[in-house]
């Protein structure tokens, strides 16, 4: 069992993987060797030019669970990612089906804008039934013998929740590490007031707390970092930093977004994830088919 934290609580075991073509971390949270895991935002590769969906960024989670005698009880996402396929299919199914797929109740609005935009019809629920279960803001699970509370982190997109085990919390996209700062709010569900409002409820948070970033792309070409405390973030977030007023917060990211392209794979990622990661059902022919929306995005 590890040991107990500032707060009492059982502090978790962390192991990070790295998707270098998206730039995503993944994590494995775990009570102890032998227990219980959760598994953060995990990766199914997939390539636009070919179609070909690819196991090799989740392969190293299962070998980690595997070689730590791991039972995955849950498969966590903090928000419907535009930039990857989420592997939690993949994952479930090689690990017995058993773990159970969560994200935020906020995907229900996530789904409602993007079924329609994808003519789903009216058989796809836009209720988050696809998931096994919903979090509400506040809610308090376990994995094995650890305590997650779930925090809404609303703005990037309409979603976002962050995961706080004992004194380590994962973000999701609500921050970068302090080099590059926030993410995007001009998705549809995105609104940079309420990524002000979420990142503040992050940084008033004990300034030791350890805060995990679903992203790094080594700005500069520096090495890969994952990693911050809230005392870091305020101090020197180039987005964020203590003194940074909402209005200038929002002003800054406005303008930053009319300039940014979109992710390479939104259009795909968007109809998976808001599936909980699985794939359209095949048609007649048996193949499986994602549709991409003609001048439309
Ligand atoms: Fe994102």
């Amino acid at each position: 069992m590890f040991s107990l934290g500032t707060e009492g609580l059982i502090q978790p075991g962390i192991q990070n993987f790295y998707d270098a073509t998206t730039g995503t971390l993944s994590y494995v949270v775990y009570d102890q060797p032998g227990g219980h895991a959760a598994v953060i935002d995990c990766v199914l590769g997939y390539s636009t030019v070919s179609g070909r969906t690819d196991t090799a960024p989740s392969d190293p989670v299962l070998a980690y669970l595997a070689a730590q005698q791991l039972t995955l009880s849950w498969i966590l996402e903090t928000h419907a990612h535009a930039d990857h396929l989420s592997g939690a299919q993949y994952l479930r199914k090689a690990l017995g089906g058993k773990a159970r797929i969560a994200i935020g109740r906020g995907i229900c609005d996530v789904q409602a804008h993007f079924a329609p935009l994808f003519n789903f019809g009216a058989d796809f629920a836009t209720d988050g039934r696809q998931f096994d279960h919903l979090f509400s803001s506040g809610e308090v699970f376990d994995i094995g013998a650890l305590e997650c509370v779930v925090m809404a982190t609303p703005g990037h997109t309409s979603d976002s929740v962050s995961y706080k085990i004992g004194s380590h919390v994962f973000v999701g996209d609500s921050l970068f590490m302090p080099d590059y700062g926030t993410a995007r709010c001009d998705f549809p569900g995105g609104d940079a007031d309420l990524l002000y409002n979420s990142i503040q409820q992050l940084l008033r948070l004990p300034g030791d707390t350890r805060l995990y970033m679903c992203h790094d792309y080594k700005p500069g070409g520096r090495e890969l970092r994952f990693v911050s405390t809230v005392d870091e973030q305020r101090r020197n977030n180039v987005h964020v930093r203590t003194g940074v007023s909402r209005e200038e917060f929002r002003a800054m990211r406005t303008t930053r977004d009319a300039g940014l392209s979109l992710p390479a794979l939104i259009v795909p990622s968007i109809q998976v994830n808001i599936r909980a990661g699985q794939l359209p059902a095949a048609e007649d022919n048996g193949i499986v088919y994602l549709k991409t929306p003609v001048n439309t995005f």
